[in-house]
């Protein structure tokens, strides 16, 4: 089985002006410097994206956006497509958070354009899944994650699934304090590369799958020691550079 390298990424969501932004990256690349193991983001707003790639610059640290349109360019009003991303030297892009899918009504059916078009770009997508609470307790938790893993690579092809990251974060784990039990995280993780093991077999080794909801770090450790979690979707304690590197050492 290849060896999956860890992938630690930092969601933002709506915070940082451009200031915070440059001195946060200032202050967290000699916190990661020589942890060449693994693979370290920081997911920005739109606006701080261009500081952050030019602070990042000739370090190991990915810049990301937390959204994208799936067209090259068009009357899509507020909307920012991947060569604009690409253009001021972003290299990825998370889709289908489940805070979009909740409050900007990303679907689905969406989402089977913009993985293709992300990976096209030469973008490196972090793709969310997860369960409502609902769902878990009405044991609807497999049927859920099989239809969002589905829909989304239904226009995937083979040659390209390996550049795809899965984070994989039960709704009512995000922003609430209540992080799944590392054996929950793991089940749904193990059945979402299943699911990639269906379509695409073998590949489906070299699909990394992060966890996300409520990581600080004080439970990543334990989470990152799972077989099929290979690194972590981090919001609120992401936000301190200081902790989201000790984050990142429970990888190591
Ligand atoms: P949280 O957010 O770590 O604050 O729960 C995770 C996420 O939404 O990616």
């Amino acid at each position: 089985m290849p060896e999956r390298r860890p992938y630690i990424a930092g969601n933002w969501k709506m915070n940082k002006l451009r200031e915070e932004a440059r001195s946060y990256v200032a202050g967290l690349l000699p916190l990661i410097d020589g942890k060449d193991s693994l693979d370290i983001g920081i997911c920005a707003p739109f606006t701080a994206l261009e500081a952050c790639a030019s602070a990042a610059e000739r370090s190991r640290l990915r810049v990301l956006a937390q959204n994208v349109h799936e067209e090259e360019s068009g009357a899509f009003t507020g909307e920012v497509s991947c060569s604009m991303l690409t253009e001021i030297g972003v290299d990825g892009v998370v889709i289908g958070h489940s805070e979009r899918r909740q409050y900007f009504c990303e679907t689905d059916r969406a989402l089977q354009r913009k993985l293709p078009a992300v990976l096209a770009a030469g973008l490196e997508p972090i793709l969310c899944v997860g369960e409502l609470e609902d769902e878990r307790e009405n044991g609807e938790t497999e049927r859920r994650l099989r239809h969002q893993v589905q829909e989304a690579f239904e226009n995937v092809e083979a040659d390209a699934v390996a550049r795809v990251v899965v984070a994989y974060e039960p709704v009512w784990a995000i922003g609430t304090g209540r992080v799944a039990t590392p054996e929950i995280a793991q089940d749904a993780c193990a059945f979402i590369r299943a699911l990639v093991r269906d379509k695409y077999h073998e590949l489906a080794d070299q699909v990394r799958i992060q966890y996300g909801g409520s990581v600080n770090d004080e439970n990543a450790r334990e989470l990152l020691g799972q077989p099929d979690i290979d690194g972590a979707l981090v919001g609120g304690a992401s936000l301190d550079p200081a902790q989201f590197a000790r984050i990142v050492d429970a990888a190591l």
